[in-house]
């Protein structure tokens, strides 16, 4: 471990932030987080302990505010969208508390992943018990649009993550099939989230559409990172492990790219590690090492870059006001982030 490789250096202060986007959502995001507490509840002890341990370490809340911002930007003066907004909270910490049991990982969000605390059964079922307490909220707001844009969110996340497990280990992965797997996984849900805000405020199809566009390509871009991070981050700013993928024989978008580029006796590395997933002290760091040889991190980045470039343009031809500003810098802040 201790493998730290600044993604890019620059002043703190120049950076792009989500503050913005924090302060306009705030007062809906109290709600919110209202909700979210309160739902988390059950009569059945184990369920909101398992729950709380995971909702009360926080996390970045990223994905509700993109579907409070969307319903602000479109103008909507509602309340169904704090309750979607929660229920998207709900799918995404379903989908950590399943996907941490299927990735075997031991840290999330700076604490012992629950399925370390309560085991993997727990875990599973809790995550189910969100995802339905996410679809009770989705049906008492009321608007089946929004309802088929999640519960399609929903089947394609969980088809993701099968597809990602059908790929692991699999060096021969291409670059298409791996954004296809994070399109499912990740990027999924983030276009759903967005695509709420005008769906509830009942914009038209055009209006639907750049949300959804700008949320894809925001989730491919912060997948990207994500996966970049996993090699190039540091384990205190991300709150989980560094090299997680490397040990499980993920095959993301450093390794496709550093096994592609890579000499025959380098692939015969990526076959040991990653497909036979025979690792010993050091593994990691030579890995590191050859993807900084091919810029296999710092193309990820690029990718990722472009992506978000694509969520920008998506929503350039709304007026200019605050939501559409924070909106835009979430997208830098997606780069940039180291956590
Ligand atoms: C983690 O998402 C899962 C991925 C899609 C990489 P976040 O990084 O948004 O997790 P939290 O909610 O902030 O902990
Ligand atoms: C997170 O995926 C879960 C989903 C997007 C479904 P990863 O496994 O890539 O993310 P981390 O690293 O555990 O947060
Ligand atoms: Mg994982
Ligand atoms: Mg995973």
């Amino acid at each position: 471990m201790g493998v730290i490789v600044p993604l890019q250096g620059g002043n703190r202060d120049e950076r792009a932030s989500i503050a913005p986007l924090v302060d306009l959502t705030a007062a809906s995001m109290a709600s919110v987080n209202d909700i979210i507490l309160d739902r988390a509840g059950s009569n059945v002890e184990m369920i909101p302990e398992v729950a709380r341990h995971l909702i009360d370490s926080g996390g970045k809340r990223l994905r509700p505010m993109l579907t409070i911002a969307a319903a602000g930007m479109c103008g909507y003066n509602g309340v169904g969208h704090v309750k979607l907004a929660a229920s998207v909270e709900f799918m995404h910490t379903a989908t950590l508390l399943h996907d941490d049991v299927v990735d075997e990982s031991d840290l999330r969000r700076g604490k012992a992943a629950a399925r370390l605390v309560w085991g993997n059964q727990a875990s599973v079922l809790v995550g189910d018990f969100l995802l339905g307490q996410a679809f009770k909220m989705m049906v008492e707001v009321g608007s089946l649009d929004s309802l088929e844009i999640l519960s399609n969110a929903a089947a394609i996340i969980a088809e993701g993550e099968v597809m990602q497990l059908a790929a692991a280990k699999n060096t021969a992965t291409t670059e298409d099939e791996y954004l296809a797997v994070i399109q499912a996984k990740t990027a999924a849900l983030f276009s759903a989230a967005a695509e709420v805000g005008p769906t509830i405020a009942d914009r038209d199809r055009t209006e639907r559409a750049a949300f959804r566009s700008y949320g894809t390509n925001l989730g491919l871009a912060f997948q990207l990172i994500d996966d970049a991070l996993d090699y190039g981050g540091n384990a205190s700013d991300l709150g989980k492990q560094v090299g997680d993928d490397f040990r499980e024989g993920k095959v993301t978008l450093p390794v496709v790219l550093a096994y592609r580029r890579g000499s025959d006796e380098e692939r015969a590395f990526w076959q040991r590690v990653i497909v036979e997933g025979k690792i010993s002290d050091g593994d990691l760091e030579t890995a590191v090492a050859l993807m900084r040889r091919y810029d296999a991190i710092d193309d990820t980045v690029e990718r990722a870059r472009h992506f978000g470039a694509v969520a920008r343009d998506a929503l350039a031809p709304f007026p200019d006001s605050e939501y559409r500003s924070a909106l835009l810098e979430a997208v830098d802040f997606c780069i940039e982030r180291a956590h």
